[in-house]
This record gives structure tokens, C-alpha cells and sequence, in this order.
């Protein structure tokens, strides 16, 4: 069928006003709901029962596992994923391992899932190609990923930074737009996939249709996943109670491996780096299970394994929106004094839909009767980026507290996503790329200094 195109009017008013040290970027981009794409855009693959949605993620702490899921939507079967290694001798006719997969279903209000499929293949090669099948004969499907280097302190890495991605034509100009960047590795994603909750009863059809959406990468190469509010699909006027049910349903990680008793909070570690992924909405308070979780995690990290330490997580600590303001706040209370302890190096939140960069500030010194509540320069504090800019239905987040905060380096209301180029223990340099550029235009780009091993200011 023919789409009628969506005709995007740019009011591309293009200057910086410099207000105290940070940038209000005055691009405007002009306003407008997004939309999401129809349906009928994503059907399913062809042949009977063909799989489809398929997606990987990291399997193991290490990089040697990767989880391969997908979904059938008629039948339980075929329910086995083949992989070989892609340089073997004889190539797929060479020697195939199978792995079956674990198979699941769920119900939400009317609707039925199909058969959903999460198979892990172990003791892989480090840094190597491997092609993957699903399904058989005429409707099988084949893939391919490369598994990450060994885990080491100079190994360089690079990773996409895409958050709150939606399905509107938004989205897919941000998806596109990484698609078509060579660069990325792998995808640090900071929460809010599908919106399938924006539609009458959660229509979890929308699920499926993002999931066929960003095949053409997940299938490819693994996507970090961390929990967003659009994930929690709490409804119970229609009595759905069970918080994360679909996204819990859909989108397994190894969360076992970093000794965490939930999906929802998790670690892994990939080249020179140590993710660490957090819930905003699940109980983070003193005593709780992730409380006492990231307590014992943040002391594990070994920094002349893994230089760099990455957190992820869906509210924002520091953001200068008046789009959810403070909504992370409880959180920071709770962590960021083992954030500047540890000296996590960045920060990846979402769920504000616009973008930011902050200063290396910490606020931990405030006790309930001292007063000394401001952000402070701090050295061994992380960079925080907010990148909810995924381009979802919700629209742009488009109003900013003035004036300017200190702590806030950058800020713009536009879609887009970001790049981050690990080079070695040192450095790190990194892009974010609005969508109303080319992809080789960075709006705001930054080389990090790692905490621990080059503590020094970054240049502006
Ligand atoms: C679910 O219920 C809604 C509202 O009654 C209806 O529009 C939709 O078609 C139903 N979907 C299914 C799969 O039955
Ligand atoms: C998504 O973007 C790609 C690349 O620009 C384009 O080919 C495709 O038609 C878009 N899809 C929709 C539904 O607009
Ligand atoms: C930290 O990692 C380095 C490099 O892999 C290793 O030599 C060292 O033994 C590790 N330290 C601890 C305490 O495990
Ligand atoms: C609160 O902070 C003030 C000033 O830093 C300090 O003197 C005081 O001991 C603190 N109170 C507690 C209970 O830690
Ligand atoms: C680390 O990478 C940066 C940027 O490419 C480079 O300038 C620096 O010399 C590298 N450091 C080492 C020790 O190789
Ligand atoms: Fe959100």
C-alpha cells in the first residue's frame, strides 16, 4: 500500500546563546504530535508460522553468551536456534549446534501472545562472526552478530545510546539514522520500547509491531536493555496487575550472571566497559533487594579490568526540563554518593524527551539540617546524559527551566541519538546526532576522560 509521506516542516533556526557555562541550543524544531506508523507498515515475515521479532542481547557477564529470541506466531515449534561459526570451514554446511529454546506465552486483557522464544547460546568466540537460523525449510530465517573482544582495559568498543524509542515516523528516523551509522556495536537502551500502553488497552499488538520494527538491528547485534515506565503495562481497570508483565514476557536478560534476582537490574561487562542497568520503578529504597544489589556491585568493579563504568537507567537524575523535573530525585538521594565514591564515568537516563549533557557535578553533601543543597564541580562525579529523544508518540519535551542551571552543559528539545567510541582506558569520544541532520553531523559531541584512570577536565 501507499503511505502518504509525512511532510516534516523544519524551522531550522540554527544559533547557541551561551548562558552561564552551558548551551540552550536554539534550534527549534517545529512542534507537532508524532505519529505512529500504521500497522499494516510491519507485517509479519513471509511463509506459515515464519519467525519473527527477533532480537539479541548479551547472555552471559562476559561477552561469550548471547540470547537469541523470537516469536512464532501460530505454532510452539520450530523452537530451536542453529548457529555456526561464519569463517568455519565449509561454511553453513560445516558443523551446526542446535540450542532449543524456552517458550512462553501471556495473556493482556484480550489479547494472546504468540509463542515467544529466548534460546542462549554459550561459550562462544570472543570477537567473531557467527551466522544464527530460526525456522525451517522454506520459512527459516538466518542472521548474523559478532561476539564483543575479550574483556580487557584498552579493548575500544562502540556503542549506540538510544532511549524512549516509541514507533512513530520519529522513531523511525532516529532507528534509521543508527541503522545506517557503521560505527555502533551494540545498543545501550535507556527504557520506553514499543508504547504499546498509549493505545486503548494497551493494544499489545504494538509490541509485536516494534518488535518487527527494529529486527533489522536487534537481530544483528545485541541491545542492552533497562526498564522504562512504558514497560510497566501496570493497568488494573482492566485488571492487569502484574507489573513489566509483557516487556518481562518478551525481553530476557542475564540478569543471573551479575547475581541479581530480577531482570529489571542487572549488569554485564563488554570490552572495556561495566554496564550497570538500574529500575526507576522497582523498590530501590535502604534494604531493598536492589539496594543491597548495586551495594555489593559497584564494590565488584574492577577498573583495570573494565576502565569504564556505564550506568543506565530510565528517570534522570540531573535534567533541566520541566518535563518530569525531579521525578529521579528519590534515586539520586538514595545513590549518587556511591556514584562519586565508585567514580562512575556516565550516566544514560531517557524518559524526558528532549536532550542533555550535564557538567561533572555532585550533590551529596545535604543532611536534613546543613542546607547545602546545590550541585557542586566534582571530579569524581559522572557525566549524566539525558536521551529520551528516541522520538516517540508522546512528542518533544520542549520547555526548559530557565535560566540555565550550572550543572547543565547542553541542552536541545530534537530528536536523535548518540554515539560513544571507547578508545582505549583513557578516552572516549562522543556524539549525539539530532534526526534533522546527516548522520555524519554531530550537534553535541565530547571526548569523556575516564574517572579512574585520567581523572582530568574534559575540554569544552
Ligand atoms: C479487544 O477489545 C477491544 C475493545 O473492546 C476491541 O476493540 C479489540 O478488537 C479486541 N481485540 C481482540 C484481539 O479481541
Ligand atoms: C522509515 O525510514 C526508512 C528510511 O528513511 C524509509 O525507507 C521507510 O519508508 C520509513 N518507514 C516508514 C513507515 O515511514
Ligand atoms: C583486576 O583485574 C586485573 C586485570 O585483569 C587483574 O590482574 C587483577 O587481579 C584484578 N584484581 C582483582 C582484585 O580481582
Ligand atoms: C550535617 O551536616 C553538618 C555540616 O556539614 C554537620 O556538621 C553535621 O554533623 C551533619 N549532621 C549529621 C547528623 O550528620
Ligand atoms: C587513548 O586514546 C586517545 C584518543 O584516541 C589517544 O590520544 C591516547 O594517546 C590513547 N592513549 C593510549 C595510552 O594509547
Ligand atoms: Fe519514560
Amino acid at each position: 500500500m501507499m503511505l502518504l509521506p509525512i511532510i516534516f516542516c523544519l524551522l531550522v533556526v540554527q544559533f547557541c546563546e551561551v548562558s552561564n557555562a552551558g548551551v540552550t541550543s536554539r534550534y527549534v524544531r517545529k512542534l507537532e504530535a508524532s505519529v505512529d506508523m500504521p500497522k499494516q507498515c510491519f507485517p509479519p515475515p513471509p511463509g506459515f508460522n515464519a519467525p519473527e521479532q527477533v532480537h539479541i542481547t548479551q547472555g552471559d557477564h562476559v561477552g561469550r553468551s548471547m540470547i537469541i529470541s523470537w516469536v512464532t506466531p501460530i505454532h510452539h515449534s520450530p523452537n530451536v536456534v542453529a548457529y555456526w561459526e561464519a569463517a568455519a570451514a565449509g561454511g553453513h554446511h560445516g558443523h551446526k549446534h542446535k540450542v532449543h529454546a524456552k517458550t512462553t506465552t501471556y495473556r493482556y486483557y484480550n489479547y494472546s501472545s504468540g509463542f515467544i522464544h529466548h534460546a542462549t547460546i554459550r561459550r562462544l568466540k570472543y570477537d567473531t562472526k557467527y551466522f544464527y537460523q530460526l525456522g525451517k525449510h522454506d520459512v527459516s530465517r538466518r542472521f548474523s552478530f559478532r561476539t564483543p573482544p575479550k574483556v580487557g582495559p584498552d579493548v575500544p568498543y562502540t556503542f549506540g545510546v538510544i532511549g524512549d524509542l516509541g514507533q512513530t515516523y520519529d522513531s523511525n528516523q532516529t532507528f534509521e539514522h543508527y541503522v545506517s551509522n557503521p560505527k555502533g556495536q551494540a545498543v545501550l537502551f535507556v527504557g520506553d520500547l514499543s508504547y504499546a500502553d498509549n493505545h486503548p488497552f494497551h493494544d499489545n499488538e504494538r509490541w509485536d509491531i516494534w518488535g518487527r520494527f527494529v529486527e533489522k538491528s536487534t537481530a544483528y547485534q545485541p541491545w542492552i536493555w533497562a526498564p522504562g515506565n512504558h514497560e510497566l503495562d501496570y493497568a488494573p481497570e482492566i485488571e492487569e496487575y502484574m507489573p513489566f508483565k509483557p516487556y518481562m514476557h518478551r525481553y530476557h536478560v542475564p540478569y543471573k550472571a551479575s547475581k541479581s534476582t530480577s531482570p529489571l537490574w542487572y549488569s554485564i561487562k563488554r570490552a572495556s566497559t561495566y554496564i550497570i542497568v538500574l529500575s526507576s520503578y522497582s523498590a530501590y529504597g535502604k534494604y531493598t533487594p536492589q539496594y543491597k544489589w548495586l551495594e555489593q556491585e559497584l564494590a565488584k568493579v574492577n577498573r583495570s579490568e573494565t576502565p569504564w563504568l556505564i550506568v543506565l537507567v530510565h528517570s534522570p537524575w540531573y535534567n533541566s526540563n520541566t518535563y518530569h523535573y525531579m521525578e529521579g530525585e528519590s534515586m539520586r538521594v538514595m545513590f549518587e554518593s556511591w556514584f562519586v565514591k565508585y567514580k562512575v564515568d556516565l550516566v544514560f537516563a531517557g524518559h524526558v524527551h528532549s536532550y542533555e549533557r550535564t557538567e561533572r557535578v555532585s550533590n551529596i553533601q545535604y543532611n536534613i539540617t546543613n542546607g547545602l543543597s546545590m550541585p557542586v564541580k566534582d571530579a569524581s562525579a559522572p557525566v549524566y546524559i539525558t536521551i529520551g529523544d528516541g522520538g516517540n508518540i508522546e512528542g518533544l519535551a520542549s520547555s526548559f527551566t530557565e535560566p540555565q542551571p550550572s550543572y547543565s552543559a547542553f541542552r536541545e528539545a530534537s530528536f536523535g541519538h548518540a554515539i560513544l567510541e571507547v578508545k582505549n582506558r583513557t578516552h572516549a569520544f562522543y556524539t549525539w546526532h539530532r534526526n534533522q541532520d546527516n548522520e555524519a553531523t554531530a550537534a553535541d559531541s565530547t571526548w569523556f576522560y575516564n574517572r579512574y584512570w585520567y581523572p582530568h577536565e574534559e575540554p569544552k
